[in-house]
């Protein structure tokens, strides 16, 4: 993909295909008013008023994410454009460009359009310039993304295919707007490296391949890599991640990515910890058939992680991070680990286990202890970890359990930046009493209820005295239906929101 920063007038631009965005504002009790802001009055112009005309005549009402083309029948170098509702102004916001932008690319990969001139963002946007055209670069290259790999060419997709990308600027030599370009790259592109290795199968994506190909990214941006493999995990006394490995024929990893942007620095960096069941049936506590599939999803933390550190790696900001992923497969077979079996995690505190499919917590528990030896704060632990925040927010919000509020408002901060939204969640001490064991330091679930709660109540066992925020993104991770803005699949959640955390922390 050509993505490059042109300074042209409106109607020279040549390209398939124009895009440009409106608002609209409240005008007394019921009246709307478009709003014509930037390139867009421009166009309306040398249209001789047709967008304000189709708005007028109630065809098109400038809602969020709605389009209209206009073919501009040489009025326009430029062959058609596209007008993309960017809703309410009151409501307007750096995610609202991402979706619009995000909305119009992927309708025109699919309509035959090749070269593509972006001109959402506009200073009359309630919105910071860098801000608005990270997000309209990001939106195109997530709305565009695919994951066709595995089909064969069909006579439906031949021939799609944006090759160009042009930002329609006042100016080409604008410092700030070169950085918005390579921001917004960055993360779109580690985002959809995330999304590619949650689509993968779980037959080609064992935890070997997902520490293969954290180990070439790594080596493609100069990252340090180290892959543990079993024996040294036995040495390290990793008894959660062991255990859970112990029914698959799959052997487990733990990858370690460290990123020093902060060589002279006495602080060790922040840890970002991913959960990375690269398929979860639940072992011994099988999980019905319906709906299995999807846990080959179960490793979107570790995604989350590695492609943060994708961003982070290539945007080189001056602090110092690591990566800790914890991977194995959840099976059933001869050789699994067992409801009633105790083990140990690295840290020598004991759990019970009730339910082989409680998993996640236990290889997070090694992974977690292993960051805290590593003198690492603030850690930050991504992963699938339960249903009940399925059940609590549902695919909109991800939640955030965290025991400093500081952190916690810094993370649903860098969220808004990102287009993520996470929710803050109880970590009361009371849900505590809940994973009591009579026979080990802690029983490994809770039983039904705030579920989400008495798991992260557990992590927080294994997190010493440093920072610690957890993030639950069961719902968020996947999505199982089509969206304007993106195909079935992976979404990628939390790469860009970890990238924009560990960025904010250094300006
Ligand atoms: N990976 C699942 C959680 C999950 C559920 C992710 C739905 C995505 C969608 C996790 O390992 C799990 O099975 N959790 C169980 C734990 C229970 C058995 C204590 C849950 O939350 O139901
Ligand atoms: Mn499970
Ligand atoms: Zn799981």
């Amino acid at each position: 993909m050509d993505i490059r920063i042109i300074e042209q007038n409106v109607e020279d631009m040549q390209c398939d295909a124009l895009v440009v965005g409106v608002a609209y504002k409240k005008a007394g009790l019921q009246a709307k008013e478009l709003i014509l802001a930037g390139k867009a009055a421009e166009v309306d112009s040398l249209l001789g008023g047709l967008i304000q005309a189709v708005y007028d005549d109630g065809e098109f009402k400038a809602e969020l994410g709605e389009l209209i083309t206009l073919h501009s029948m040489g009025k326009l170098a430029a062959k058609r454009i596209v007008v993309v509702g960017l809703g309410a102004q009151e409501k307007m916001h750096t995610q609202s460009i991402r979706r619009a932008s995000a909305i119009a690319s992927r309708h025109l990969q699919q309509t035959g359009a090749y070269q593509v001139a972006l001109a959402l963002h506009s200073d009359e946007w309630n919105m910071n310039l860098h801000n608005g055209v990270q997000a309209e670069i990001e939106g195109a290259l997530l709305g565009l993304y695919t994951f066709h790999k595995y089909k064969q060419a069909s006579t439906n997709e031949n021939g799609l295919g944006i090759s160009s990308i042009n930002l329609l600027a006042n100016s080409r030599n604008d410092a700030i707007l070169d950085l918005a370009v390579d921001h917004g790259i960055a993360l779109a592109e580690a985002t959809n490296f995330a999304r590619d290795l949650v689509n993968e199968p779980p037959n080609i994506l064992t935890p070997t391949e997902l520490a293969n190909r954290a180990s070439a990214m790594a080596k493609q941006f100069g990252l340090e890599c180290e892959i543990l493999d079993r024996p040294e995990m036995q040495e390290l006394g990793m008894g959660g991640l062991l255990g859970v490995a112990q029914g698959s024929v799959e052997p487990p990893k733990f990858i370690l990515l460290r990123y020093r942007g902060a060589p002279q620095s006495e602080d060790k960096g922040i840890a970002l910890v991913g959960k990375g069941i690269t398929f979860d049936t639940g072992g011994i506590s099988l999980k019905p058939a319906e709906g299995m599939h999807e846990m080959k999803g179960d490793m979107a933390g570790a995604a989350a992680v590695i492609g943060a550190m994708y961003a982070i790696a290539a945007l080189k900001p001056a602090i110092n991070v690591t990566a800790l992923v914890p991977t194995t497969e959840n099976m059933p077979g001869g050789t699994a680990y067992r409801p009633g079996d105790i083990l140990r995690i690295m840290n020598g505190k004991t759990i019970e286990i009730v339910n082989t499919d409680a998993e996640g917590r236990l290889v997070l528990a090694d992974a977690l202890s292993y960051a805290v030896k590593e003198g690492l704060s603030p850690i930050i632990d991504v992963a699938t970890l339960t249903g009940g925040i399925v059940i609590a927010l549902g695919s909109v919000m991800s939640g955030i359990f965290c025991n400093e509020v500081e952190l916690s408002k810094e993370i649903i901060a860098a969220g808004q930046v990102a287009g993520e939204k996470f929710w803050p969640m109880p970590l009361d001490d009371e849900y505590k009493e809940a994973i009591q064991s009579d026979i080990a330091d802690i029983k490994q679930t809770g039983g039904r209820y705030a579920s989400a709660s008495t798991a992260a109540k557990i992590l927080e066992q294994f997190i010493g005295d440093a920072q610690w925020a957890h993030l639950d993104i069961a719902g968020t991770d996947f999505i199982n239906t089509k969206k304007p803005y993106q195909e079935y699949g992976a979404t990628g959640v939390a790469v860009r929101t970890l990238a924009e955390f560990v960025l904010r922390r250094v300006k």
